[in-house]
C-alpha cells in the first residue's frame, strides 16, 4: 500500500482505521467504539475500553514467549558501563517497585513525579506507575529546583522518585538537594520520596520521608497491572508556553497505545526485535514515546544512552553504539549532528564503524537545516528522515512514513502529514491560504488518538492555547507553509517559545526570572540564530533609575539567577543592558524586528514603532555580542 492510499483510507473513516489499528493492543475490555464527541471541540479515543499499559508494554512479551529478549540497553559512556535487561527481569523488576509503591499507598489516579537521569530505573519509574494506572509525570534533569517545584505543585504528587545524581561532561548533577530544595519551596509536599542511589555519589535520606530504591522493596507482593479506562491519563508532560508557568499535556492510556504502536512499523519501519535507539532524554516527550513506550509496546529493544553526541568520548559514540548493538532505526535531533560533523566534518569516526545494521535515521525536535542533512546521507549513506511533531502530539503528525513508503525527499521540508492530520494554513482571519502562502499552521478537529485532550487542570487555558484562535481546529503554534504537492514547511514559531538544541524553552520564563533581579526595570528575551543550538537566548536589561551598578556584574548575576531558577537547560548565557527597549505605540516589545536585526535577515521598520532610534542602540548591543553583523 502507498501513503496515498493509507491516507485515503484513514481520510475516508477515520474511525474505522484506528479501530483497526487498535486490533494490535492488548484490552482487558475492548472499546465499543473510537471516538467520543464530548462537545465544544473536546474529543476523547477509546474512552469505554478497560487496558493496562504496562501490560502491552512488557508482560505480554513474556506471555508471548519473548521473555529473554533483551528489552532495554543501558549504554553509559559516561560512566564506562553497559547493562542489558531482558522483557522477562523487567517485568519482574517493574512488578516488585510497583508493589512498593502500592504498599506505600500509591493508587490509580495518584501523581508520582520521577527526576531521573538516563538510566534503566527511571523507565521502570514509568512503567511502575502504569502498572498500577498511577499518572506519572518526569520531570528533565536539566531543570532547577524551583521548575520542578512549580511542578510539584501543580501535579500535587501522592509519591516522588528519584536518583541521587545524575552525570553530565565534568560534573555530577546533584540530583537529591535539588529535590530536597523543590520541596521545600512547593506548597504542596508528597507523602514520600524513593531515591535510587547511584554509585557515584550517595545522597543522604530524610529520615521517614525518603526511602532506598531496593530497601523498601524488600519482602514486598509484586504488583499485578490494573486495568484502566481508556481515558484515564497515562501521564502529564509539562511543556513550556510563552509564560513561566508550564503547560501541563495530559495522555490518555489507550490512544497513547494504538498511536505509539501504530507509528513503530508505520513510520519508524521496525518490526517487533528490532533495535531501536531514540537518543533523547526521557525529561521531553521523545523519551517518553520513543525511549520508553512505542519500542516496548512494539516488542523491541530500546537503548538508554547516557552520554553526548561529542565528547563522551568522542564524536564517534554514535557510530558505536549504533554498530555494536544492532540499531535498525536511530532517531536524534539535528543538533546532535551539528555537533559531531564539526568535530569530524569529514567524518573519520564513521568510517571506523560497520553500520550495515542501520537502515535510516530520524530527525525531529527543531528544524531540520538542509547542510545538516545532506552531511549526514553523505556520510551514512541512509535515508536521513526530517520528521514533524510536539510534545502535545506524542508522535509524529508530519513524516516521510518509511515503513509504508519512501516518499521524495524535499529538503526543508518534514514532507506530508500522517494520517489523523489534516492540515492546512490559515491567515490571521482564519482564511486558508493558497500553497506556498506563509500562514499558521493548523490541523483540522478532531486529532488522532494519543494527542492531547486538556491541559492537566487547566481546561480553559487549553482551548485558549490551542482550539480559540482557529475555530475548529487545532493551533500547533507553528507558522509556515504547504505547496502544490501537499508538502509542508515549518519556518518559525507564532508565539515566544524558542528550539536551544532541540529543548523547547519560553522567553516569557525567562524574562520573569531577569526581572526578579532587583535592578532590573525592564527586559526582554529573544532567541537568536545559533550554528550550533539552532536558537540561543539573548536578554536585554533596562536597569532601574539611579541603579549604579557595573553592567557586566548585573549580566554576571542575571545569567547565574537563571541557571539557578530554571536550570541549566536553560542555556541562557548572554545578556547586554540597554537604555531603553523598542516598542509600538502602545508598548509591546518589539521582539520580531530584534530577532531579524540579531540574525541580519530582512526587516522593516515597524509602522507602529514609537521611537526607531531605540534599534540603533539594539543593533550596537547585538554586535557588541557578536550577533546583528550581517
Ligand atoms: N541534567 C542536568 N544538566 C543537563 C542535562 C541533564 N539531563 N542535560 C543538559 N544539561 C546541561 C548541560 O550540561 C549544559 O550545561 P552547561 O551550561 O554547564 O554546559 C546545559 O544543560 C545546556 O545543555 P544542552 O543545550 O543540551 O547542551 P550540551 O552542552 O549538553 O550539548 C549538544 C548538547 C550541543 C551536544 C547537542 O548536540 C545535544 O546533544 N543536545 C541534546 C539534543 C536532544 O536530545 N534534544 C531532545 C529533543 S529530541
Ligand atoms: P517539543 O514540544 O519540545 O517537541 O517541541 C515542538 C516544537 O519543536 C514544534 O512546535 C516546532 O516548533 C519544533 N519542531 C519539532 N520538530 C521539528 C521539525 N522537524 N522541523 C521544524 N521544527 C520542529
Amino acid at each position: 500500500m502507498s501513503y496515498q492510499d493509507v491516507y485515503n483510507r484513514w481520510k475516508n473513516d477515520p474511525e474505522a482505521f484506528w479501530m483497526q489499528a487498535a486490533d494490535a493492543i492488548d484490552w482487558d475490555t475492548p472499546p465499543s467504539k473510537a471516538l467520543t464527541d464530548k462537545g465544544d471541540h473536546m474529543y476523547e479515543w477509546f474512552a469505554d475500553a478497560k487496558v493496562n499499559t504496562c501490560w502491552n508494554a512488557v508482560d505480554r512479551h513474556v506471555e508471548a514467549g519473548r521473555g529473554e529478549q533483551t528489552a532495554i540497553i543501558h549504554d553509559s559512556p559516561i560512566t564506562h558501563s553497559k547493562r542489558e535487561i531482558s522483557y522477562v527481569e523487567l517485568r519482574n523488576r517493574v512488578a516488585s517497585l510497583a508493589g512498593a509503591l502500592r504498599a506505600k499507598g500509591v493508587e490509580k489516579g495518584d501523581r508520582v513525579i520521577i527526576y531521573m537521569p538516563m538510566i534503566p530505573e527511571a523507565l521502570e519509574a514509568m512503567l511502575a506507575c502504569a502498572r498500577l494506572g498511577a499518572i506519572h509525570s518526569v520531570v528533565f534533569g536539566g531543570f532547577a529546583a524551583n521548575e520542578l517545584a512549580v511542578r510539584i505543585d501543580d501535579a500535587k504528587p501522592k509519591a516522588i522518585i528519584a536518583a541521587s545524581c545524575g552525570l553530565e561532561p565534568g560534573r555530577v548533577v546533584h540530583y537529591k538537594p535539588l529535590l530536597d530544595g523543590a520541596i521545600d519551596v512547593a506548597t504542596h509536599k508528597p507523602d514520600f520520596c524513593v531515591i535510587f542511589q547511584r554509585e557515584q555519589e550517595v545522597a543522604q535520606l530524610v529520615e521517614g520521608r525518603d526511602f532506598n530504591w531496593h530497601g523498601f522493596q524488600y519482602g514486598v507482593e509484586p504488583a499485578e497491572c490494573v486495568p484502566v479506562e481508556g481515558n484515564h491519563p497515562a501521564y502529564i508532560l509539562y511543556t513550556s508556553g510563552t509564560t513561566g508557568q508550564p503547560k501541563g499535556v495530559v495522555r490518555h492510556t489507550a490512544g497513547h497505545l494504538v498511536a505509539l504502536n501504530w507509528t513503530m512499523k508505520n513510520v519508524f519501519n521496525v518490526d517487533p526485535g528490532d533495535v531501536f535507539w531514540a537518543a533523547s532524554d526521557v525529561g521531553w516527550v521523545v523519551g517518553h514515546s520513543y525511549i520508553t513506550y512505542a519500542p516496548l509496546i512494539h516488542g523491541n529493544t530500546t537503548i538508554v544512552f547516557e552520554g553526548k553526541p561529542v565528547g563522551t568520548p568522542d564524536a564517534g559514540t554514535f557510530w558505536r553504539v549504533i554498530s555494536e548493538h544492532k540499531v535498525k532505526t536511530f532517531f536524534t535531533a539535528p543538533t546532535a549532528f551539528r555537533a559531531v560533523k564539526r568535530e569530524d566534518p569529514k567524518g573519520e569516526f564513521v568510517k571506523k564503524y560497520d553500520l550495515s545494521c542501520m537502515d535510516q535515521v530520524f530527525l525531529a525536535g527543531e528544524r531540520a537545516d538542509p547542510d545538516t542533512i545532506m552531511w549526514a546521507q553523505d556520510q551514512l549513506q541512509k535515508p536521513i528522515i526530517d520528521h514533524w511533531w510536539q510534545t502535545e502530539l506524542g508522535y509524529p503528525a508530519i513524516c516521510n512514513p518509511v515503513g509504508i513508503e519512501l516518499l521524495p525527499v524535499k529538503l526543508g521540508s518534514p514532507s506530508l502529514p500522517m494520517p489523523g492530520y489534516d492540515m492546512k494554513v490559515l491567515d490571521e482571519g482564519g482564511n486558508e491560504l493558497p500553497p506556498g502562502e506563509l500562514g499558521a499552521i493548523v490541523s483540522k478537529l478532531p486529532l488522532p488518538p494519543g494527542t492531547l485532550p486538556t491541559l492537566w487542570n487547566a481546561e480553559d487555558r487549553f482551548k485558549k492555547s490551542y482550539l480559540t484562535n482557529f475555530p475548529g481546529y487545532y493551533e500547533t503554534g507553528d507558522a509556515g507553509m504547504i505547496d502544490e504537492d501537499g508538502y509542508v514547511y515549518i519556518m518559525a514559531r507564532t508565539d515566544d517559545v524558542i528550539n536551544v538544541a532541540g529543548h523547547r524553552l519560553s522567553t516569557g520564563g525567562m524574562e520573569e526570572v531577569l526581572a526578579g533581579h532587583p535592578d532590573v526595570a525592564e527586559c526582554a528575551v529573544i532567541g537568536v540564530a545559533d550554528q550550533l543550538k539552532g536558537q540561543t537566548p539573548v536578554g536585554f536589561l533596562c536597569l532601574n533609575a539611579g541603579a549604579d551598578r557595573d553592567n557586566a556584574e548585573v549580566v554576571k548575576e542575571v545569567v547565574k539567577l537563571v541557571r539557578e531558577k530554571i536550570g541549566p537547560v536553560a542555556a541562557f548565557k548572554l545578556a547586554v543592558v540597554v537604555d531603553r527597549l523598542p516598542k509600538t505605540r502602545s508598548g509591546k516589545i518589539l521582539r520580531g524586528t530584534m530577532v531579524s536585526i540579531a540574525d541580519g535577515t530582512e526587516w522593516k521598520m515597524p509602522a507602529t514603532i514609537d521611537d526607531p532610534i531605540i534599534l540603533d542602540e539594539i543593533t550596537e548591543a547585538l554586535q557588541s555580542l557578536g550577533y546583528a553583523t550581517a
